[in-house]
């Protein structure tokens, strides 16, 4: 499928205010790709596609998490994370993308991962720190997103775990086998 093409099904997924964040995804990770070498199309294709399962009702994302052969872990965490492999489902079933590393940087882009690609790390950051972001720490994380990809990710990963733990929110494993990795990489 198209760039133009993707574009498209996003509007037409998404509501308008989800549509504008993934679009501004898609200008920082293109931008950031060519600073750090990484194709521009897979970057831009997996940032049109991120976030396509997004405004799906619950149930339906269960159904394509179970019906596709995803782990089941997801299901007994918060539902926030589900629209990442229905997301990857989708560009994988319905826009006919086989890139793996596309549709890992899909799939890992809400919890991140031991053993990340430079892609899967762009979208993670890129998704964290577009324009519209707006928290304490957002400049600092664009910053160093300048500077190093594993510094930024080892900074995203931080801010996202501190952010769950203030909310008492449950923590999928991934995520802090991420984190683990990026702090021993750099002791
Ligand atoms: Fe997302
Ligand atoms: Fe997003």
């Amino acid at each position: 499928m198209l760039i133009e093409e993707l574009k498209r099904e996003v509007e037409k997924r998404l509501p308008s205010i989800r549509a504008a964040h993934v679009f501004r995804v898609a200008e920082t990770a293109t931008a950031l790709a060519s600073l750090y070498s990484v194709d521009q199309e897979k970057v831009e294709i997996a940032a049109l596609c991120h976030d396509i399962a997004k405004a799906m009702e619950r149930d339906k994302l269960r159904s394509i998490i179970e019906d596709n052969g995803i782990d089941r872990r997801y299901l007994s965490y918060p539902h926030e994370l589900w629209h990442a492999p229905a997301g990857t489902v989708i560009a994988k079933k319905e826009f006919g993308i086989a890139d793996e590393d596309i549709l890992n940087a899909i799939m890992y882009h809400t919890t991140g991962r031991r053993g990340m690609s430079d892609l899967e790390k762009l979208i993670y950051i890129a998704d964290l720190i577009e324009p519209g972001r707006d928290f304490p720490g957002v400049e600092d994380l664009r910053l160093i997103a300048q500077l190093s990809l594993d510094d930024a990710m080892k900074a995203s990963i931080s801010h996202s775990l501190q952010y769950l733990i203030a909310q008492q929110a449950t923590i999928y494993p991934d995520s802090l086998e991420c984190y683990n990795e990026h702090v021993q990489k750099q002791e």
